[in-house]
């Protein structure tokens, strides 16, 4: 196995190599948030900031594992039968046939589809698919005062949807499924089961327009979409959307042959390791209905010619998502 390495540029330590990502991502000492700054200060103290603190994304310990347990059975069910990726298709469809480009299409499509598995009205998801680019936009930290103003702004308007979406509770929903699977867990906090409900579409957002445009750029350079959930599959191992992740040392320990001190960054090279969805303990909930739904995706483009594709890729430091110009 590899020894973390430390890269001085950067000032953090480094994990690759299966190995050695399966021990960071398992290592109790290491956290997801640096112990000094639970939620990033740019958005500290405002609605997006709030939502950020309550994800479980985002949490260690008590407020991951009640809600997390209720993420992965609502999630486990939404991906269970053909319906996500039928939903997807029909979704994907109507935004093509309503004349979307498709560098918009692909960060539409799935956002929209886990919207509208999540309970909202056909009407509503163009602007929930708007609140959301808007506040997943402050999440990076490359925002600026900007972007990080409009998140806070989307936050609460996403917070107060998915409160009508609950209060309506529509039977056979995820949001109603999730809201049911937290009760059953013990979770009575509403701030936290919306907060999360918002977090389902923040974590399909980019990751799964990643999936879909890298797919895109596969079928561009000749891999064939004849089995779309078969294409999705070989594009998370080949030219996966989310590459690294972060670990943070709560105390010191000792990972990897070396000591990091506490406070210490990891960085978590995930995509080359094979574990673009993650692995342990914060491993991804959403992964069968990310790949059902990048699948509907691109069942939606059969039988349409792909226009030649220019792309760059979208300004991250964890993903690789191409942004089409077409
Ligand atoms: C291709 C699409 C996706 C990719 C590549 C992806 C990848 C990941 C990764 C790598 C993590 C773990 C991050 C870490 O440990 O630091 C994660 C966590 C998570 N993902 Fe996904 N994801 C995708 C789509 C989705 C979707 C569609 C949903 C739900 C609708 C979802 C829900 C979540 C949640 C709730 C977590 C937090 C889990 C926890 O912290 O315990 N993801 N995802």
């Amino acid at each position: 196995m590899q020894d973390l390495e430390w890269d001085a540029g950067r000032g953090v330590w480094l994990a690759a190599g299966a190995a050695l990502v399966e021990e960071v991502l398992g290592h109790p000492a290491l956290r997801v948030r640096p112990p000094a700054e639970p939620v990033p200060a740019a958005i500290a103290g405002g609605s997006a900031g709030e939502v950020f603190g309550a994800l479980v994304r985002m949490n260690d310990g008590e407020r991951h594992a009640a809600l997390k347990l209720a993420l992965q059975r609502a999630l486990a069910a939404a991906a269970a039968d053909g319906l996500a990726r039928e939903r997807a298709l029909s979704v994907a469809q109507g935004l093509l046939a309503a004349g979307r480009p498709l560098g918009a299409w692909a960060f539409d499509a799935p956002v929209s589809t886990v919207a509208s598995l999540l309970g909202f009205a056909d009407a509503q998801l163009p602007a929930v698919a708007r609140w959301m680019g808007d506040f997943v936009a402050c999440l990076s930290p490359l925002s600026s005062a900007e972007q990080i103003g409009l998140a806070h702004a989307a936050s609460l308007r996403l917070l107060a949807a998915m409160r009508e979406l609950l209060q309506a509770a529509p039977e056979g929903t995820l949001a109603a499924a999730v809201a049911c699977e937290a009760a059953a867990a013990g979770w009575r906090s509403d701030h936290a089961i919306l907060a999360n409900l918002v977090g389902l579409l923040s974590q399909t957002y980019e990751a799964t327009a990643g999936l879909v445009g890298n797919s895109l750029v596969a079928l561009q350079r000749g891999a064939s979409g004849a089995d779309p959930g078969a294409l999705v599959a070989q594009v998370m191992q080949d030219d996966p959307p989310i590459v690294n992740t972060r670990r943070f040392a709560a105390e010191r320990c000792t990972v990897g042959g070396v000591t990091v001190e506490q406070g210490q960054a990891i960085l978590v090279m995930i995509g080359d390791a094979g574990h673009g969805f993650g692995h342990g303990g914060h491993a991804c909930p959403g992964r069968q209905l990310a790949l059902h739904v990048a699948a509907g995706c691109i069942e939606a483009l059969r039988g349409k010619p792909l226009p030649q594709l220019t792309w760059t890729y979208r300004a991250s430091l964890n993903a690789r998502i191409p942004e089409f110009k077409q």
